[in-house]
C-alpha cells in the first residue's frame, strides 16, 4: 500500500520534534562543529528571510482558482496535450483500478512504458539524484557533497522549499542541480491538467523566488507519470526524469521497516555487477529521513569509486538545464558552475545558445549515447525490466508490511 506523504512528514516531523533546532528562516541550526558552507558559485537574489509570494498551503493539492494558476494556464499552450482521463486514487495512494489505466496513455509506473523520459545515464556514469527535499535532514547531506564537491539533481518539493528556504538558497548556490518534484506530492495522474500545472508552477516559483532561476527538469512522485501528464510538462518545458535503480531508501523508518543493511546490500550488489554494465545509472535516492540521508552518506563513496557521479543534467551534457542560460552547470567533464553575466567572452556558452551544451557539447564524446540514452524508446512502450510496476512493489510492500513512498 502507499502513504501519502503528508502522512509521512508528520511522523518525520515527530520523530525529530525533541530539540528545538529551527533558526527563524526554517533552517536547522548548525551545530557548533558543522563545517562552513562554501561561498555560492551561483549568486542568489536578496532574500530577507520570509518569502514574499502568493504561496497556497503546505503539503495540499496547489489550488486552481488563483489569480496566479489563471494565468499561467492562459499563456501554456494544451492544444497538444493528450486527453487520457485521470485516474481514481485510493485515500492511501494506489489507483483504485490499476487494470482500467489504458495501456496507450504510457503509464511509467502500471506499465514501465517510456516516452522521452531519462532512465539512464551513459554507461560508467552514475546520475546522482535526491528526491524530496529540502528536510531539516538536508544540511547533513549537503555538507557531506561539499566534502568532494559533489554536486546531484535534488527533486524539490515546493511545500519544503517554502518551510526551509535557507536549505534551497544554499543548494541552489552550490551548484547543485535543482529541480521540480510538485508542491504536495501527490501521484500526477491523479491531478487534473489545472492541478498539476499549479502544482508544477507554484514549485517553480518558489524556486525562483529564493534562487534566482527557473527550473526545467521534473520527477513525478511516486514515478507516476502518463503520456497526459507528459504532455503538461512539455508544454511547461520540462523534461521528465525517472530512474532505472531504486534504493528503497524510501521504506526506511519511520516511511517503513527496511533496514541499513538492506539498503547496504542494493548498492553493493549493483557495485558488483558494474563490470557487466550496458548503460550507466540513474538512481533513486532521498533527503527525506535522518536514515536516508546516513545511508546516502555511508554509500557514496563506494559510489564514486565505481562510477563518476554527477547531477542527471550533467549526464546529458546540458550546461544549462534552467531557463536562464546564463546560469552554467557542470557537465560530464566537469566543466564549471556559474553564471555568465555577458562579461566571459572566451567561451560560446552564452544565453543564446538554447539547447545548451554548446560549449561543451563534444566533452561526452567518451560515452557517445550521453545525450540520447533518455529518449531513444520514443513511444514504444518499452518496459525497463530494473523497475517492476507500482502494482508488483505494492503488492511486494503489503507481503512485508511495508508502505509504498518515492
Ligand atoms: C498551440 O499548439 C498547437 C499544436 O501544438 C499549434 O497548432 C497552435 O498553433 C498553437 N497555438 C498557439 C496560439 O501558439
Ligand atoms: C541572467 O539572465 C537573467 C535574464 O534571463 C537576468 O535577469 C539575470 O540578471 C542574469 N544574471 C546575471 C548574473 O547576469
Ligand atoms: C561579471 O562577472 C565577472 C566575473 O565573475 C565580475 O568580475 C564582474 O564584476 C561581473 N559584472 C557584472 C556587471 O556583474
Ligand atoms: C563580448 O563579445 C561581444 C560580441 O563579440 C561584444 O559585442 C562585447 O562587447 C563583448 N563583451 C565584452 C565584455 O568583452
Ligand atoms: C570564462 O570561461 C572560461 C572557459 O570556459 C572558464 O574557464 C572561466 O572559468 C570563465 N570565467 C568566468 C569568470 O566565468
Ligand atoms: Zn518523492
Amino acid at each position: 500500500m502507499y502513504l501519502k506523504l503528508s502522512v509521512i512528514a508528520a511522523l518525520a516531523a515527530i520523530a525529530t520534534a525533541a530539540p528545538s533546532t529551527t533558526t527563524a528562516t526554517g533552517a536547522p541550526a548548525a551545530p557548533s562543529s558543522a563545517p562552513s558552507v562554501p561561498a555560492p558559485l551561483i549568486p542568489l537574489p536578496p532574500f530577507s528571510g520570509t518569502l514574499v509570494g502568493a504561496y497556497p498551503p503546505q503539503d495540499k493539492i496547489a489550488p486552481t482558482d488563483t489569480p496566479l494558476v489563471k494565468q499561467w494556464l492562459q499563456e501554456l499552450n494544451l492544444t497538444a496535450v493528450a486527453t487520457w482521463p485521470v485516474v481514481p486514487f485510493t485515500a492511501s495512494g494506489a489507483p483504485q483500478n490499476p487494470k482500467a489505466i489504458p495501456a496507450a496513455s504510457c503509464d511509467w509506473t502500471e506499465t514501465g512504458c517510456i516516452n522521452k523520459d531519462m532512465t539512464t545515464c551513459p554507461l560508467g556514469v552514475w546520475g546522482l539524484t535526491y528526491d524530496d527535499g529540502p528536510t531539516v535532514y538536508s544540511g547533513k547531506l549537503y555538507d557531506f557533497l561539499d566534502t568532494t564537491d559533489q554536486k546531484a539533481t535534488l527533486f524539490y518539493i515546493g511545500s519544503n522549499i517554502v518551510q526551509n528556504p535557507a536549505l534551497a538558497r544554499r543548494a541552489c548556490g552550490a551548484g547543485h542541480h535543482i529541480a521540480v518534484h510538485t508542491w504536495s506530492h501527490n501521484p500526477s495522474t491523479s491531478l487534473t491538467n489545472e492541478q498539476f500545472v499549479a502544482e508544477v508552477k507554484y514549485t517553480e516559483m518558489a524556486i525562483k523566488e529564493l534562487c534566482g532561476f527557473t527550473p526545467r527538469y521534473f520527477r513525478p512522485p511516486y514515478g507516476d507519470i502518463d503520456d497526459r501528464i507528459r504532455g503538461l510538462l512539455w508544454a511547461m518545458g520540462y523534461t521528465n526524469v525517472i530512474w532505472d535503480y531504486d534504493t528503497n531508501d524510501w521504506m526506511m523508518a519511520p516511511g517503513g521497516t527496511r533496514t541499513m543493511a538492506q539498503v547496504d546490500a542494493a548498492f553493493a550488489q549493483w557495485i558488483a555487477a558494474a563490470p557487466a554494465d550496458k548503460t550507466g545509472h540513474m538512481v533513486l535516492e532521498h533527503e527525506l529521513y535522518q536514515n536516508t540521508v546516513d545511508a546516502a552518506i555511508a554509500n557514496l563513496p563506494k559510489v564514486q569509486a565505481t562510477w563518476k557521479t554527477m547531477p542527471v543534467s550533467a549526464c546529458m551534457n546540458d550546461a544549462h538545464p534552467y531557463l536562464e542560460k546564463n546560469i552554467t552547470l557542470a557537465t560530464m567533464n566537469g566543466a564549471k558552475t556559474g553564471v555568465d553575466n555577458g562579461t566571459n567572452n572566451s567561451t560560446t556558452s552564452t544565453a543564446a545558445s538554447g539547447a545548451g551544451s554548446s560549449a561543451t557539447g563534444s566533452a561526452g564524446s567518451s560515452t557517445a549515447s550521453g545525450t540520447t540514452s533518455h529518449s531513444t524508446t520514443g513511444s514504444g512502450a518499452v518496459a525497463n525490466v530494473a523497475v517492476p510496476s507500482v502494482a508488483l512493489l505494492a503488492v511486494a510492500a503489503v507481503a512485508l508490511g511495508q508502505m509504498m513512498l518515492f
